[in-house]
């Protein structure tokens, strides 16, 4: 629906001149406009000038069920008729309480307590806040470290940030809360640059890449590590999933030390991977899952920490309480609308769609493999990264400048331009990340594809 001329041009002067755009490098607006979306339906976003567009990455690995689903406007509507805002400090409300027995009822194992937050950061802090308390109430006080993989993201609070790998995200802002320890990630791409053992299997690789974390606890001192956080599915870097193997050794060596293991599905729960939590996938339970992203399809901002019966035990006594809390966690408009989205999700049986499907989309972004620009097609369910080289046979990368020019200077703009929303990624090595609505099929897993042949085809022209 195309808007009135003035009305467009007030949207995007304000744009330019008040709003400040997160990771953004506002100078590369100066000589252009804004991008602004104003509508979703479906699979598809319309801009402020009525093109419609394929959203690749579901806005932010965030809206499974699609946009425009008037059943969660208006689950969100009448909550804040009913009950617009109370906190869940000392106090409940229905929504929060429901949506919390639901959770605990669709995770693994006993992770039975839930601890709302406003997003995936906010998460992840909490995750370390708990270990280090748990471990300060039951007798360890010295357990305050954690450990993370190289590359990953975990959030933008100082803590948060202090577990992500990345960096150039973190340098800024140092110091950071000390005690964050990182390993190798599971790239088996580059499995023999990473463990410098040419050829080694893919179980090979996931036991030496388990083991890592068990040699980073005994360098630290098991005594002073408190937890370790990975995603199923690593994001940042371009989708690397677990080698077989990976999380059960991980599972034994966190038993082992007596370490908790953290699964950090910000993005890989309520379905991305066809299953209604990550570690579901690959077969494990973590002591903590940290969630946030697709738990409302992004119709209200909601997150949580869901941790095992073992850790919410010494809090449930005496005078102790976790110290820590947000005044917007567990919302409650946003609490009725994760319970609507989890409706939907059974009413449309979407975990079955994405299993059914997931096969087809890696099919047909494996077609792309015959470009010279497309090293490596990975991921699960319906995540997945294209990992772009300079040669595949090498499996050299691009320089900087290269990767400059290429990601940010022309892919990342061709790909939208041509009615693709997507991401180009260099916080590893560059990656093209896809992540569609989960009600999405083969027909717009092929339009990606052709978007893509040619987007990437120029591209490789262009270098
Ligand atoms: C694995 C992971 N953890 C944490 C976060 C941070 O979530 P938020 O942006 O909601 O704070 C993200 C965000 O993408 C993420 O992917």
């Amino acid at each position: 629906m195309p808007r009135p001329e003035t009305d467009t041009a007030a949207v995007l002067k304000a744009a330019q001149d008040n709003l400040w755009m997160h990771f953004t490098r506002h100078s590369s607006y100066d000589a252009g406009e804004v991008p602004t979306i104003v509508r979703g339906d479906g699979a598809h976003i319309y801009d402020i000038h009525g093109k419609r567009y394929l959203d690749g990455l579901s806005g932010l690995f965030v809206v499974q069920m699609g946009h425009g689903r008037a059943e969660l406007a208006e689950a969100a509507a009448k909550q804040a008729q009913e009950l617009a805002f109370f906190p869940l400090w000392s106090y409940a409300h229905p929504k929060a309480a429901e949506l919390a027995q639901r959770l605990a009822e669709l995770t693994p194992g006993d992770l039975n307590r839930v601890f709302f937050t406003t997003g995936g950061g906010e998460a992840v802090e909490s995750a370390w806040k708990l270990a280090k308390q748990f471990f300060k109430v039951t007798g360890k006080p010295g357990k305050h470290k954690v450990i993370s993989r190289a590359v990953a993201y975990h959030g933008t609070p100082q803590g948060a940030l202090s577990i992500t790998g990345i960096p150039v995200l973190k340098e800024p802002f140092e110091p950071l809360v000390p005690g964050s320890i990182r390993v190798p990630n599971t790239n088996y791409y580059r499995a023999d640059e990473i463990t410098g053992f040419p050829g080694l299997t893919p179980e090979q690789f996931g036991r030496w890449a388990a083991d890592q974390v068990g040699k980073a606890i005994e360098m630290e001192g098991p005594d002073s590590v408190a937890a370790v956080f990975v995603e199923p599915v690593q994001n940042a870097g371009g989708c690397f999933p677990p080698p077989p193997g990976y999380f059960q050794r991980l599972r034994e060596i966190c038993d082992q030390y007596d370490v908790l293991l953290v699964s950090d599905e910000v993005i890989c729960a309520f379905g991305r991977l066809g299953t209604m939590f990550g570690g579901q996938k690959f077969d494990y339970v973590p002591d903590i899952i940290t969630c946030a992203k697709g738990l409302t399809s992004g119709y209200s901002p909601i997150g949580a920490m869901i941790a095992s019966e073992r850790l919410f035990e010494p809090f449930s006594k005496g005078t102790n309480s976790f110290a820590h809390g947000y005044t917007f966690g567990g919302h409650p408009v946003s609490s009725a609308v994760a319970l609507a989205n989890l409706d939907l999700f059974e009413r449309e049986d979407i975990l079955g769609h994405v299993q059914k499907n997931e096969p087809v989309f890696r099919a047909t972004l494996e077609k792309l493999l015959d470009l010279p620009i497309v090293g490596d097609v990975r991921g699960s369910g319906y995540f997945y990264g294209l990992e772009l080289v300079k040669d595949k046979a090498t499996k050299e990368t691009f320089n900087d400048e290269e990767s400059e020019r290429l990601l940010r200077g022309f892919l990342s703009k061709a790909l939208y331009e041509s009615g693709l929303y997507c991401r180009a990624d260099d916080r590893g090595d560059p990656v093209v990340q896809l992540a569609p609505p989960l009600i999405c099929g083969p027909e717009e897993f092929d339009q990606i594809e052709s978007i893509l042949r040619t987007v990437l085809t120029e591209a490789w022209a262009r270098l």
